[in-house]
C-alpha cells in the first residue's frame, strides 16, 4: 500500500455509502471506539423505545402487554431478524438466554441426534480448537463428561485431519467459533462443515464474533446449529439475550432439549404436567424472555439492518476489510520497531472484523494508556492488543488517529505508568 496521510483516509470517508449509519449511533464525542467486538456502541433509538416499553408498556399496560405489546413473541421476532444476517430463513433463529445456555442446549442435541444414529458406539468425541473461546470448551467439556464423550482440543491447523481416517469415524460434533475471539482468524465455515459431514459428524458453529461483523450463509454452508451473542456486533447492549438457530432438517421431529422449561412447551398456558415441546426453534425457548432486553436487542438490530439499504452485509464486510487493512498497514508504516507483531491473517478471506497486535511487554497497559487518550481497544491474555472495526460507527480518519495514539503511547513511553498496570476485574 502506497503511504498513507489523513488526507487519504478523510478522502475514504468522504467516498463511504456507509458513512451516514453512524449517525444512528449515541457516540461520546471524541471517543474513538475499537471495541464493538465486545460491546457495541448505544443505538439513538434504544433509550427512548426502552422508556416506552418500561413506562408505557410495563407501566401503563401492565400485564396486557405480554398479548398487546407482543412481549411473548419478541424473541421470534427479533429472531427473525437475525436471521437475515446469518443466512437463515423466518422462524428460524430465536432470540434468548445467553451464548453459553444456548451453546448447552444445541450441543446437547447434537449429541442426542448422533448418539440415535450411532448403534455401535463408534462416535465419541467433540472436536473442538484449544484456543476456541473458553465458554464454548466448559459447555462442551460438562456435557461430554454427563453423556460419556471425550473432548478433544486440537491446535488450529489439525483440525482438518480430525475430519478424515479413524478420527472422522469417531468424530461426534465439530465445535467452532466461526471468527476467533483473541485473533480474529475466520474459519472456512462452508469448508469445514462439508467435510465434517463427509465424516459422518455434525457442527455447531459459535457465531459471537461474526453476526453483523461479516456475511454469513448458514443455510448455504448446510451448517447444523449455530449459537451467537447479541451485545457485540449486534448493539444489544451489556448481557443482551444471545441467539440460536437450527437447520430445520434437526427440527422435522419435535425436539427435547435439556432445559425444557414451559416457554418452550407446545401449549404453555394450558398448564399440563406433562411436557411437550413446542415445533421448530421454539422448543428451544426456556424461561419468560425479557422484553425490556428484548426491545433493546430490537434497537441494535435495525443499525445493523440498516445497512440492507445500502448494499448489506456485502458493504459492511468490504469497509470492514479495508479498515482492517488501513490499519494493519498504518500499523506496519507507523510503529515499526517497536516491537508489535500482527496476530490477524493477512488472508483477508481468513480474516473477521478485528485486528489484533501482539507484544511481549507492556501489552496490557499500552491498552490503558490508549484508552485515557480516548481510543477504546481490550486486552486479551497473553500479550495481545486487539482493537474491532465496526465499519457502523467508524470512520477511517479514526483509524489513523487510533494509530497516531497508539504511537505516540509507544514513542513517549507512558504506558510505563504505574497506573496503567493495574488490572480492572474486566480486561
Ligand atoms: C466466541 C464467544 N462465545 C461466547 C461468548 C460469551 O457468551 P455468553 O453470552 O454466554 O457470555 C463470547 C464472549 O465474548 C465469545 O467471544
Amino acid at each position: 500500500m502506497a503511504a498513507v496521510t489523513r488526507d487519504t483516509c478523510a478522502a475514504l470517508d468522504a467516498a463511504d455509502a456507509l458513512a451516514p449509519l453512524r449517525e444512528q449511533f449515541d457516540l461520546p464525542p471524541g471517543l474513538i471506539y475499537l471495541d464493538g467486538n465486545s460491546l457495541g456502541v448505544l443505538p439513538c433509538a434504544t433509550a427512548g423505545r426502552v422508556q416506552d416499553v418500561i413506562r408505557r408498556e410495563w407501566g401503563q399496560d401492565l400485564i396486557q402487554s405480554w398479548n398487546k405489546a407482543g412481549w411473548i413473541d419478541a424473541p421470534q421476532r427479533v429472531g427473525d431478524k437475525i436471521a437475515r444476517l446469518i443466512g437463515a430463513a423466518p422462524g428460524e433463529v430465536i432470540a434468548t438466554d445467553s451464548t453459553s445456555v444456548n451453546l448447552y442446549k444445541v450441543l446437547s442435541v447434537a449429541l442426542a441426534s448422533v448418539q440415535a444414529a450411532d448403534t455401535d458406539a463408534r462416535r465419541r468425541v467433540i472436536v473442538s480448537e484449544r484456543d476456541n473461546f473458553p465458554t464454548d470448551l466448559y459447555i462442551a467439556e460438562s456435557l461430554a463428561r454427563q453423556h460419556g464423550f471425550t473432548l478433544r482440543l486440537v491446535e488450529t491447523g489439525e483440525i482438518a485431519a480430525q475430519l478424515t481416517g479413524t478420527a472422522g469415524d469417531e468424530l461426534a460434533v465439530l465445535l467452532l467459533t466461526h471468527v476467533h475471539y483473541r485473533t480474529g482468524r475466520m474459519h472456512p465455515m462452508a469448508e469445514l462443515t462439508a467435510a465434517a459431514h463427509a465424516a459422518g459428524a455434525l457442527v455447531v458453529w459459535d457465531l459471537a464474533h461474526s453476526a453483523g461483523a461479516v456475511p454469513v450463509d448458514l443455510k448455504g454452508c448446510d451448517a447444523d446449529f449455530a449459537i451467537g451473542c447479541g451485545y457485540k456486533y449486534l448493539n444489544g447492549g451489556p448481557g443482551a439475550p444471545a441467539f440460536l438457530w437450527v437447520h430445520p432438517r434437526h427440527l422435522a421431529q419435535a425436539v427435547w432439549q435439556p432445559l425444557s422449561g414451559w416457554m418452550g412447551h407446545a401449549a404453555p398456558f394450558e398448564f399440563t404436567p406433562g411436557y411437550r415441546p413446542a415445533a421448530g426453534v421454539k422448543a428451544f425457548l426456556c424461561g419468560t424472555p425479557s422484553p425490556i432486553a428484548l426491545a433493546a436487542l430490537d434497537c441494535g438490530l435495525d443499525t445493523v439492518l440498516a445497512a440492507e439499504a445500502l448494499g448489506g452485509m456485502a458493504s459492511v464486510r468490504a469497509k470492514s476489510l479495508a479498515m482492517t487493512e488501513l490499519f494493519i498497514a498504518l500499523v506496519a508504516q507507523r510503529c515499526a520497531g517497536h516491537g508489535l507483531s500482527v496476530q490477524t491473517p493477512a488472508d483477508q478471506a481468513l480474516r473477521g472484523s478485528q485486528v489484533s497486535l501482539h507484544r511481549e511487554e507492556g501489552a496490557y497497559a499500552i491498552v490503558q494508556a490508549l484508552i485515557a487518550r480516548g481510543v477504546v481497544g481490550d486486552y486479551r491474555a497473553p500479550g495481545i492488543l486487539r482493537f474491532g472495526f465496526t465499519p457502523l460507527t467508524l470512520r477511517f480518519v479514526d483509524v489513523w488517529d487510533a494509530v497516531e495514539q497508539l504511537l505516540q503511547v509507544l514513542e513517549s513511553g507512558e504506558w510505563r505508568e504505574a497506573r496503567f498496570h493495574q488490572r480492572a476485574a474486566v480486561t
